[in-house]
């Protein structure tokens, strides 16, 4: 950067200018910076917003937190999705409770030995709650680089990456408001180097950008190739025993969604018709037998790295005794109280569906 002062002064006047009045950013403690940035890895800040809050209200601190029983937790997120963050965030709390005396760690290494504390999410807490010069890069930050460097290698191999670490670094140099800095970045690349539609006339530092200079800047990032998602297709029952009540399991803690309750499902093995594969599902996963099956809804979702569709069927308990093979639990309960339970977004679109057309067994 040929003159890096200038380049600072012109990011932060931009940031002080336009910044939003986010919740995390009034008193800028710790916790509240550590569970922002957590709460916002993926996430759109309008979606955050309200579960910050709600959950700031429930758990005003890192004792409060720690102190809660995971399920709860995880009820406190639903909705959230990436439900590996809450778990994570739980046994972090856990850790800075037990191990650290309460307190945060003050260092990003330290930090980093938090679960589900990366290189960014450390120097985020670190800069914005610590002031510590030390960069934090996210998605949108990466853009910002690679047209500001015009960098021309993909911006997903390794020694890319750490390029983009090194001139992240290189900017916050000697700056007198690290967090800012930080922050003024990521809102940066969300509300003006946007991906698709960069808006290079509002600019604060388009006359540092060398992509904008050359008229690359709808090239950058460079990124490969992304093969297809695959597609997979599934079943899901609801089904009933004599005192209707409805049969829900628990997903391992591990994994995709773990720890979060669902319809009893499965993956429908090459051409199996749905109907075949939910009920070799509860034979197989849970030890009964299940009749009467209705087609209820179909529900669609994307994951990360997949889409499944799922068809969703009404049955009865047949027979058998439950003896869950790969669910850690599972559990019979009354409509009334399955609003107890934190399910996954496929779950919860089922139980609005039941909900509104008033619960009746056809
Ligand atoms: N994205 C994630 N964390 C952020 C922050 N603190 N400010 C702006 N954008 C963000």
């Amino acid at each position: 950067m040929h003159d890096l002062a200038a380049f600072q002064t012109a990011l932060l006047s931009w940031f002080g200018a336009v910044s939003a009045a986010f919740p995390w950013r009034e008193s800028p403690s710790p916790y509240r910076v550590w569970l922002s940035e957590m709460m916002l890895q993926q996430t759109q800040v309008t979606t955050v917003i309200p579960y910050f809050t709600r959950f700031l209200e429930r758990y005003p601190n890192v004792q409060a937190l720690a102190a809660a029983p995971l399920d709860e937790v995880l009820k406190a997120w639903e909705g959230l999705g990436y439900y590996t963050r809450a778990r994570n965030l739980h046994r972090a709390a856990q850790m800075i409770s037990t191990q650290h005396g309460g307190n945060f760690p003050q260092t990003v290494e330290a930090l980093q030995t938090l679960p589900g504390v990366g290189r960014y999410t450390a120097s985020a807490v670190a800069s914005i709650a610590f002031g510590m010069r030390t960069a934090a890069l996210d998605g949108n930050v990466i853009r910002v680089l690679s047209r500001l460097y015009d960098v021309v290698e993909d911006v997903s191999l390794p020694a890319t990456q750490k390029r983009l670490w090194g001139l992240a670094e290189g900017l916050i140099k000697d700056s007198t408001r690290p967090g800012d800095h930080n922050q003024a970045m990521m809102e940066l690349g969300r509300e003006v180097c946007k991906p698709r539609k960069p808006d290079c006339l509002k600019c604060p530092v388009q006359s540092f950008c060398q992509a904008f200079q050359q008229g690359t800047q709808a090239a950058r990032p460079v990124k490969a190739l992304k093969p297809p998602t695959p597609h997979y297709h599934m079943a899901a029952g609801v089904i009933t025993n004599e005192q209707g009540q409805v049969l829900i399991a628990q997903r391992p803690l591990e994994g995709l969604l773990g720890g979060l309750w669902e319809f009893p499902a499965g993956r429908c093995e090459g051409s199996e018709p749905p109907e075949s594969c939910l009920e070799r599902t509860f034979r197989q996963r849970l030890g009964i037998r299940v009749e009467e099956l209705h087609h209820l809804l179909q529900v669609k979702h994307a994951f990360t790295h997949f889409r499944i569709t799922v068809q969703v069927f009404e049955g009865r308990l047949a027979g058998g005794s439950l003896n869950p093979q790969d669910y850690p639990a599972c559990q019979w309960v009354s409509w009334d109280q399955i609003g107890r339970f934190a399910f996954g977004k496929v779950d919860r679109k089922v139980i609005d569906h039941w909900q509104t057309r008033g619960n009746r067994l056809w």
